[in-house]
């Protein structure tokens, strides 16, 4: 970088320097892009790197990403499109920046992450995802507080534990009460932020777990009570009663309501169709800094929370629901029983491999 390019990238910053809290605001990014760049993308000179964003971004956040990346000299591009409600109208030229790309940061309001060009990006890079997000919820302990090294000892144990158990039993001081069977042929998902190898996709804020259930299999209670998309955060539980893999029921006050007025309206707008009653996935926190904000980025992140959802689930988890809508809900502190063992009790690892990160 020669010194009149380093004045102009210093410049971007300044600008946004008006005010003290400004000031404050931006060291704090500042901490979050070198978590992000050097920790969990860790970006390399000469890598192609394309910062993502749409008319819903963060141009701070974004140009912070473009200075940092720009300085261990990688080749850094920003590049932001208008806000679209369906991927299949994310403009071409923005697919193809993305499909070029070593390292992806998308940024967008835009719901990318289902898009075929998040899965061809993967074929040549890696991608830390951070869409979705209020800059707001990225300064929060679940990113600038994360224990980085214990998410990742304690999701490969959860990865090894799930991926070779066949039946999953689930339950909570709250009521949930369930069981489901597992097929050993389907991944199962660990996010503790590190997408440092081509393939790879993370998320930052991370600290979870995830896999889909042979869907039929799935039967009994699960109350909701945290968090649940898209309704938001819980003041009251959501009752979800399954039957071989579908919604039976969903009962409890005036978010029960809203959500069945959701999936009723997901409906119409699909045609009839109603996959989205169907099982998706499951899953849990690690991120002891985790907790309830309503955004599910943080909330499926809390410490031992079991998540369920309903919708497609067939590009992630290799599952056999091709929905177009997808919802996920977090019930807090769980009990997880794998063939007969017990590896979280009461929202506490107990598993003997588990036990000391409760410490
Ligand atoms: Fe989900």
């Amino acid at each position: 970088m020669n010194e009149k390019e380093f004045q102009f990238e210093k410049i971007d910053i300044i600008n946004y320097l008006n005010t003290v809290e400004e000031y404050e605001l931006i060291k704090q990014l500042d901490k979050v892009t070198d978590i992000a760049t050097k920790r969990c993308a860790k970006v390399k000179s000469g890598e192609k790197v394309l910062i993502l964003g749409d008319t819903g971004s963060d141009e701070r956040i974004m140009d912070l990403f473009l200075y940092k990346c720009r300085e261990v000299g990688a080749e850094a591009l920003k590049m932001s499109f208008h806000f679209v409600e369906s991927v299949q109208k994310i403009p071409e030229r923005v697919s193809r920046a993305m499909r070029e790309c070593d390292v992806l940061f998308p940024f967008t309001k835009t719901a990318i992450l289902y898009s075929d060009a998040i899965e061809r990006t993967l074929e040549k890079g890696r991608i830390l995802f951070m869409a979705n997000l209020e800059t707001h919820n990225m300064l929060r302990p679940v990113v600038l507080e994360a224990d980085f090294e214990a998410m990742s000892q304690i999701g490969s144990i959860i990865k090894s534990i799930i991926q070779n158990a066949k039946k999953l039993q689930v339950k909570t001081k709250a009521g949930t009460d369930a069981i489901m069977y597992m097929d050993s042929n389907r991944p199962v998902k660990c996010r503790d932020s590190v997408a440092d190898k081509v393939g790879e996709l993370d998320y930052l804020p991370g600290g979870s777990w995830s896999a889909a259930p042979i869907e039929e299999s799935v039967n009994g209670i699960f109350v909701v009570d945290v968090s649940l998309y898209p309704i938001g955060l819980l003041n009251e539980p959501v009752i979800f009663t399954y039957k071989n893999g579908w919604i039976e029921n969903v009962e409890g006050g005036k978010h029960a309501k809203k959500m069945k007025d959701w999936l009723e309206y997901r409906q119409k707008i699909n045609n009839g169709e109603k996959m989205h009653y169907f099982f998706s996935h499951i899953g849990g926190g690690i991120n002891k800094r985790a907790s309830a904000t309503g955004n599910l980025m943080e909330d499926e992140r809390i410490w031992n929370a079991f998540c369920i959802s309903g919708g497609s689930n067939q590009m992630v988890f290799k599952g056999k629901n091709n929905a177009h809508s997808h919802w996920d809900g977090m019930c807090l502190d769980c009990t997880l029983i794998a063939d007969g063992v017990q590896i979280i009790e009461d929202g506490k690892f107990v598993h003997p491999q588990l036990a000391k990160f409760e410490k």
